[in-house]
């Protein structure tokens, strides 16, 4: 299977919650192909340590604050769902929840700390950190997630 159809499979996949065991075998493997294709600035995109399980209330724990704090990158990729969290220089403690799945035509859009940006590698469309459309062709934003923290956790709600 080649890059693309990967990526584009992974985030047709990844907006699902109610297949996180399958998810996490595959985004594994997602994490390992982006960590050896990616600009040094993009691995420094830290993969945060999860618990996929949801909540009564919808949110699922995705990450933790330190650890968006410390990214170099400025975001962390959760590894079993398709979220990106964004690090909001201006308030540390509001990180944005983005689903990378490119409105264009599917594809994974990558975080760029030197552009504040998603880049689409597939036709370089472009989304602010809270997904909005920067640069076409996509015309519509990225989906973003309601996103709440309690104590250094970061968590979602997917549904
Ligand atoms: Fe993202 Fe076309 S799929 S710009």
């Amino acid at each position: 299977m080649d890059r693309r159809k990967f990526l584009n499979w992974f985030g047709l996949v990844g907006i699902s919650s109610s297949l996180p065991f399958a998810i996490a075998a595959c985004s594994k493997s997602l994490e390992n192909q982006r960590a050896r294709s990616l600009p040094n600035e993009q691995q420094a995109v830290a993969t945060a340590p999860l618990e996929t399980k949801s909540r009564d209330d919808g949110f699922v724990p995705v990450g933790s604050l330190s650890a968006l704090k410390a990214s170099v990158a400025g975001a962390i990729a959760p590894s079993e769902i398709a979220v990106v969290l964004v690090r909001d220089a201006s308030n540390p403690e509001a990180p944005t929840a983005v689903n990378p799945r490119c409105t264009h035509t599917g594809c994974t859009v990558e975080w760029h700390n030197g552009l504040n940006a998603f880049v689409c590698p597939c036709h370089n469309a472009q989304f602010d950190p809270k997904g909005k459309v920067v640069r076409g062709p996509a015309e519509k934003p990225l989906q973003t997630y309601e996103v709440k923290t309690e104590g250094d956790s970061v968590l979602v709600k997917i549904a």
